[in-house]
């Protein structure tokens, strides 16, 4: 009788050591196409906190060409990962990414950009968590459609800067959500204004926001729109710089990391309005989970996931980060 307890127990430390063992094997690659990007740096350091809770390796990976992207992915196979998640720097990547990781016999899940095929049609097959782009730009209409109501701004005389990265399905779905709602509220089509950046970054959104804004000298009161809050406070960076003063400037941006926290934190308020806060911890932690789960239990994460955002303005976005637990 001692004997079988003994046996039993023996052979459960054995079924634990094995688990721990497994976990320890797995490897997971968190490749991001801006690693200098607030956002993504929050993803990775969520991402970070489900590697701890479960006992993987996490590679996290910058990537910011296709060339670099197929290098992760070999990288990667060579040292032993068992999958991958990535926002690629350029979702017509698609096909080429599946094939690299397929070859690698690398599990993959995309976050944020979703890839396209040759179609220009989102691969549906890869698992991808991304933000809900048109509801969340709505927000961004709404907000700054309310704000120029309560400063007795005529909508129809109001310039609109729309920052564009229009080779990103989920940029143009964000934009367009906004300037739907400004249009339903009385903003003219005939004074959006394309400022198409070159990268998603505030220099680039800057740059192409002042060319926008000397060209239109005439308009005296601004709103901005963007993909992100980079490409906003771009945008807020060029007004500046022609000097239009923050009182004639409504920005809202779509993020929340640093980069909007910094700009709240500002003594004086800037044109910077506000922001709708999307969640890297649901993107980092959770993508970095469903993949674990996927690898180490065979549990295949769902094909779309959509997240929501909350807008969070400059004496309240502590309050909404609390809420969702980012703080
Ligand atoms: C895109 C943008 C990022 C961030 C994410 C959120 O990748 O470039 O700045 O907004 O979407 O999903």
């Amino acid at each position: 009788m001692r004997f079988f307890k003994a046996a039993i127990l023996a052979g459960t430390v054995a079924v634990i050591a094995a688990t721990s063992a497994f976990a320890a094997d797995v490897k997971i690659g968190f490749v991001v196409k801006q690693p200098e990007e607030p956002w993504f740096q929050d993803e990775w350091k969520f991402a970070e906190v489900a590697a701890q809770e479960k006992g993987f390796t996490l590679v996290k990976i910058g990537a910011e060409d296709g060339e670099k992207v197929q290098s992760a992915i070999d990288n990667l196979g060579a040292q032993g990962a068992q999958g991958f998640i990535i926002c690629t720097p350029d979702v017509k990547l698609g096909p080429g990414i599946v094939a690299k990781a397929e070859a690698n016999q690398l599990k993959l899940m995309t976050v944020d950009d979703r890839l396209v095929g040759a179609d220009g049609n989102p691969l549906e097959d890869v698992p991808h968590m991304g933000i809900s782009a048109t509801k969340i730009g709505e927000a961004v209409g709404q907000a700054i459609s309310d704000e120029v109501k309560k400063r007795g701004w005529n909508p129809a005389e109001v310039g609109v800067i729309r920052v564009s990265y229009d080779q990103l399905p989920t940029a143009v779905d964000r934009v367009e959500g906004a300037l739907s709602v400004l249009k339903a509220n009385g903003f003219a089509a005939a004074n959006i204004f394309d400022a198409p950046q070159a990268k998603t970054d505030t220099e680039a959104a800057l740059n192409a926001s002042t060319t926008v804004l000397n060209k239109n000298a005439g308009i005296k009161q601004w709103v901005a729109v963007g993909l992100n809050d980079e490409a906003v406070l771009g945008a807020v960076r060029a007004t500046e710089s022609v000097g239009i003063a923050a009182e004639n400037v409504v920005g809202v941006g779509i993020g929340g990391a640093d980069s909007a926290i910094n700009e709240f934190k500002k003594p004086t308020a800037t044109g910077f309005f506000g922001t709708v806060i999307i969640s890297p911890k649901r993107h980092g932690y959770e993508t970095a989970l469903n993949m674990y789960e996927w690898i180490a239990n065979g549990k295949e994460p769902e094909k779309l996931i959509l997240t929501a955002g909350q807008l969070a303005l400059r004496d309240d976005y502590q309050a909404v980060r609390k809420d969702l637990g980012i703080e």
